[in-house]
């Protein structure tokens, strides 16, 4: 079977229903439970900058995993009603967005996430040069406002640039590992890139 791009359309398998149960907004939740117990990504730092948040799951696995000190900003081009209340939503695009908007008051974030994803348009490599785009963009964020010893999760469809931009990550943090989560589908290429320890 050739792989797909991401798993959209998988919505009623267990991880949906696990979501459902456990009172998270999507299945998406269990991708970034997974790299956090692997990579340790929540291991102090409280000041979280969620990149294509919506629905909004991983703003909540961020909120449970830090609690009363969290300080939560999300962006999206969709409203994020969801969103736990702590949470500071910015609708808007990130190739556009402002960084001083995402910033706000602080003058520095502790972690990066980034499961942004593109509309898919069937075509194979042009959603991987999107797909590859917006990683870019998460990580040009990520180093404009992570804090010196920050994190940076982003979600990348593998295609051409895939070690290119892996080394990207390796040469801003003290090290880069990528990895794809038991609950994201082996039908879809995506993968998400982990920078640890921002330089
Ligand atoms: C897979 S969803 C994120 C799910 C989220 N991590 C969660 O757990 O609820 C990807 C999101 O990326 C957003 N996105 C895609 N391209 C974007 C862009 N250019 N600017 C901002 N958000 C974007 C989409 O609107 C979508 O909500």
């Amino acid at each position: 079977m050739a792989k797909r791009l991401d798993d959209r359309g998988t919505r009623h398998d267990r991880f949906h229903q696990k979501a459902k149960r456990e009172g998270f907004l999507a299945r998406a939740v269990y991708k970034l439970e997974e790299i956090d117990q692997k990579h340790k990504i929540f291991d102090g730092g409280h000041r979280v900058l969620d990149l294509g948040c919506a629905p909004g799951s991983w703003l909540q696995y961020a909120e449970k995993q830090i609690g009363e000190r969290a300080v939560l900003v999300g962006l999206d081009r969709e409203a994020v009603p969801g969103a736990p209340p702590r949470a500071r939503v910015v609708v808007g695009d990130v190739h556009t967005i402002d960084i001083k908007e995402l910033l706000g008051d602080l003058p520095s974030f502790d972690i990066v996430l980034s499961d942004m994803a593109p509309d898919t348009s069937g075509i194979r490599s042009m959603d991987q040069a999107r797909s590859e785009a917006l990683f870019e963009r998460a990580l040009d964020i990520a180093s404009q406002v992570l804090a010196p010893g920050g994190h940076f999760v982003g979600k990348l469809f593998q295609g051409a640039e895939f070690k290119k931009l892996n080394e990207t990550v390796r040469a801003k943090f003290a090290s880069a590992k990528s990895m794809k989560p038991a609950s994201s589908r082996q039908i879809s290429i995506e993968q998400y890139v982990i920078g640890k320890d921002f330089k």
